[in-house]
């Protein structure tokens, strides 16, 4: 790592980074820059086997920010191709995956072509794992344009498709090269998808980094609301908790498990409401993480003020606290403790959640009783407060 873990400046001095991820399978860094779009060319150059590459982009974020790329990728003198793919859930799927390598093997890439995703996780998840099979694994690169890529799924290798069984049941472990962040293209995200992705950040926070989440509730809000630079300071931050736990654990063997705090319940969610724009994955996690908390407090774990404090937190910035709100095929505790129990996180059908023990500490608990989950499900919470407190 190139930070001291214990550093907790307020504000980086300055707005860029270089995070270093070491894992067992590869070494990589996380550029990060205001600008860097413009730059890629020449970093990529740095540290690529050859200057040929395969960018497989978001269409839409290819239309918004394809050109600053395409000209530095050109000014660098790299021969390069552009594969544009729908964003959404959608895109993750056999004939998608399918389609991109036929595509890809159409331009007749050599072992040294990289592949460089350029969009939010989807495209990332979707080209990491084509990347990691086409000629048995090509240079990646990862480019992420949501909040919620940057901070999380660019990070860590994590790839993959959908099966028809279930999300992200096809996929591979495949570091990429690098990750270059240009924070500047959240400029033209929707707010609604920079909220889902600051859902991620505050994860952080409430499982390793209590400081940060104390940082987040003083100047979250503006970070969401434009300020470039704390903007660019919740990205590194949560950047260097990514990459620590993954070089610790790559495959998620032990500690990297702890980063599904809030997703026992939010999966739950996503699948009950099948994937859709109804319930983005950071809504999921925010009120999934309201959920873990809650539980925490009620499993004598954590005092009654924490939970008080996400709940505070995620309301005053606009994330979603309780599934009561969401349709109703979410909000039958039946159905959701069948999919929990049927994740596949969950162990022989054992209700698993990460909990925290403090605020900034997480573990993992398996065997959590289902009636005290199910009676929890039934609560309601409203303006940051839980009725059954
Ligand atoms: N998004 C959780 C992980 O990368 O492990």
């Amino acid at each position: 790592m190139t930070q001291n873990p214990s550093a907790q400046p307020a504000q980086s001095p300055f707005p860029q980074a270089s995070i270093h991820v070491a894992t067992t399978s590869r070494s990589y860094p996380i550029w990060l820059q205001p600008g860097l779009l413009a730059q890629a060319g020449e970093r990529l150059a740095s540290l690529l086997p050859a200057k040929r590459a395969i960018v497989v982009a978001d269409e839409a974020v290819w239309h918004r920010h394809g050109q600053a790329l395409a000209d530095n990728l050109a000014a660098a003198e790299f021969s390069f191709h552009i594969l544009t793919v729908a964003g959404g859930e959608g895109s993750k799927s056999y004939s998608q995956l399918e389609q991109l390598l036929e595509r890809a093997l159409a331009l007749a890439p050599d072992r040294q072509t990289a592949v460089i995703a350029f969009g939010g996780g989807v495209i990332g998840d979707l080209a990491g794992f084509a990347a990691s099979i086409l000629l048995r694994g090509l240079p990646f690169v990862q480019i992420p344009t949501t909040l919620l890529a940057m901070v999380d799924s660019s990070v860590g290798g994590k790839t993959g498709i959908n099966s028809p069984h279930g999300k992200n049941l096809i996929g591979s472990f495949y570091q990429p090269h690098a990750v270059l962040i240009d924070p500047t293209v959240l400029t033209t995200l929707p707010h609604r998808q920079l909220l889902a992705g600051y859902a991620e950040v505050v994860k952080y926070g409430l499982i390793a980094d209590p400081d940060f989440f104390a940082w987040l509730e003083r100047h979250g809000a503006a970070a969401l609301d434009g300020d470039a630079a704390k903007l660019c300071y919740i990205i590194e931050r949560s950047c260097f908790h990514k990459a620590a736990i993954v070089g610790q654990d790559e495959r998620e063997g032990g500690v990297r498990a702890l980063l599904n705090f809030g997703h026992t319940l939010g999966h739950a969610l996503e699948a009950a409401l099948g994937y859709s724009d109804a319930l983005l994955h950071g809504e999921g996690v925010a009120i999934g993480m309201v959920f873990a908390t809650e539980l925490s407090q009620h499993l004598g774990l954590i005092a009654p003020e924490v939970a008080k404090r996400v709940r505070q937190h995620l309301t005053a910035v606009g994330l979603p606290i309780d599934h009561r709100h969401l349709p109703a095929v979410a909000q039958d505790p039946q159905s959701l403790l069948t999919l929990m129990a049927t994740d596949k996180k969950a162990v022989a059908g054992r209700l698993t959640f990460v909990l925290l023990d403090a605020l900034g500490h997480a573990l993992v608990q398996r065997d959590v009783p289902s009636a005290t989950v199910s009676a929890l499900l039934a609560v309601e919470r409203v303006d940051g407060r839980c009725l059954a407190d």
